[in-house]
């Protein structure tokens, strides 16, 4: 992901490509904005996550995007579920994941939610403060907790720790007050942020992780979980890859959580399923030619069709600029800005874009839109979500009906975790 300069407004972006080119659509101004989802890019994630860290178990975190489509194949893969909600679990439930693939991670809980995890068989939930342990103690006496703790993420483009996890100051009086208050505690976890940028960050909270289960273990503890969370890129233009953050962990699980320990090791992913698989398509309903300074200078303004995918912070946050944009060659460029279809002055998704001058009915792609888009969006103004159209080869099908009739071995994070135990 890359960082656009451009001034006040500068954003996060992804490639931008004229669908006009793509010829079939060219005419067909009367669309709305859709997605397609090639499935078989989550299909791809999943097999290269079980490669390079073989000692984790993948869970998917539904909030970064609970479409049917990803959820039903990570389902057939055999992964487990991030919920953050009563919502998320009864979304997963509905297609047969069973309550022990399901992990409640949202530290702080609604009573009637943890109630109603209670009454769904889900145990496995985070807590990261004492009020927390308390509603579950009254709540959910079979839960199984795992103690989320705060991380270091400078370098991350959304900051949990700002909201969530505990100190490792105050670990050791949650461990002491569960224990009064009778409340079983699993395991602990932490999440290094989303779209985290440095690779120390998970070595220093595995290191952080080791000294609370060792706090545990001094209480009487018996932990035997320990939950990496997600922060893995979703994107190959990512500035640091995958399989180099994979390498980090797995030297630090050596070093702190060794093959053999008896500790249960598992990731939280969102974006790294999702991110890549998800392209955007809108089309150009109006345009404005703006003065720009200084003048002379020339400057077009594009308003897009449907606003749905998500609110502008998010996008900020979330979304990935690559001006990489594929006009067909000798169309000049012209600095743009490109705004959503609503009545909102503040409904711009960029600017400082160069651009080819788009004519309405135009059509623009966008890649990398799997990830926190989405399940950001909003129906305001009553703008409706574009559709998902899911494509998936036959080869990657077969795979995945293989996994769902207990074939295929390989797609199961299964095998990779019961080594540890
Ligand atoms: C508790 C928890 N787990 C997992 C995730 C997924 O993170 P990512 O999309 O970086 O993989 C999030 C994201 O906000 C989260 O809050």
């Amino acid at each position: 992901m890359e960082r656009t300069s451009a001034g006040r407004g500068a954003r996060y972006w992804p490639s931008v490509g004229r669908l006009d080119y793509w010829a079939p659509f060219a005419d067909f101004t009367d669309f709305r904005a859709f997605f397609v989802a090639d499935l078989g890019d989550v299909v791809k994630k999943h097999l290269r996550f079980l490669k390079a860290l073989p000692h984790v178990k993948p869970f998917y975190a539904v909030k970064c995007n609970s479409s049917r489509g990803v959820v039903r194949t990570l389902a057939a893969l055999g992964a487990g579920f991030d919920c953050a909600s009563k919502t998320e679990i009864a979304l997963v439930q509905s297609i047969g994941v069973p309550p022990d693939k399901i992990i409640y991670t949202n530290p702080c809980k609604q009573i009637a939610q943890i109630k109603y995890a209670a009454s769904h068989g889900v145990q496995l939930m985070a807590f990261d403060n004492e009020v927390e342990l308390g509603k579950v103690a009254r709540s959910h006496p079979h839960a199984r907790m795992v103690l989320c703790i705060a991380t270091d993420n400078p370098r991350s483009s959304a900051r949990l720790s700002v909201k969530f996890g505990a100190t490792l100051k105050s670990c050791r009086h949650l461990l002491e007050t569960a224990k009064e208050m009778n409340v079983e505690i699993v395991g602990i976890s932490f999440h290094v942020g989303s779209g985290c940028l440095d690779l120390q960050a998970f070595p220093r909270s595995i290191a952080d992780a080791r000294l609370v289960f060792e706090m545990g273990a001094e209480l009487g503890y018996k932990m035997h979980l320990l939950d990496i969370g997600g922060g893995f890129p979703g994107t190959e233009n990512s500035k640091v890859r995958f399989e180099e953050i994979a390498a980090t962990i797995n030297s630090a699980l050596d070093l702190y959580f060794p093959e053999g320990c008896g500790v249960e090791i598992i990731a939280k992913l969102g974006r790294y399923y999702v991110a890549s698989a998800f392209t955007l398509a809108v089309n150009v309903i109006d345009k404005q030619e703006v003065p720009l300074d200084p003048p002379g200078s020339d400057g077009r303004l594009s308003r897009w069709n449907d606003t749905s995918c998500g609110a502008e912070p998010l996008w900020q946050q979330h979304g990935g600029r690559d001006s990489s944009v594929k006009p067909g060659p000798h169309h000049p460029l012209f600095s743009s800005s490109l705004w959503g279809p609503s009545c909102d002055g503040q409904d711009r998704i960029a600017d400082g874009l160069e651009l080819p001058e788009l004519q309405v009915g135009d059509w623009l792609t966008f890649e990398n839109m799997g990830a926190y888009t989405i399940a950001a969006s909003s129906s305001f103004n009553g703008y409706q979500q574009p559709q998902i159209n899911y494509v998936m080869s036959r080869f990657v099908c077969l795979f995945v009906f293989s996994c769902l009739q207990g074939s295929s071995p390989a797609a199961s994070g299964e095998a990779a975790t019961t080594r540890r135990r």
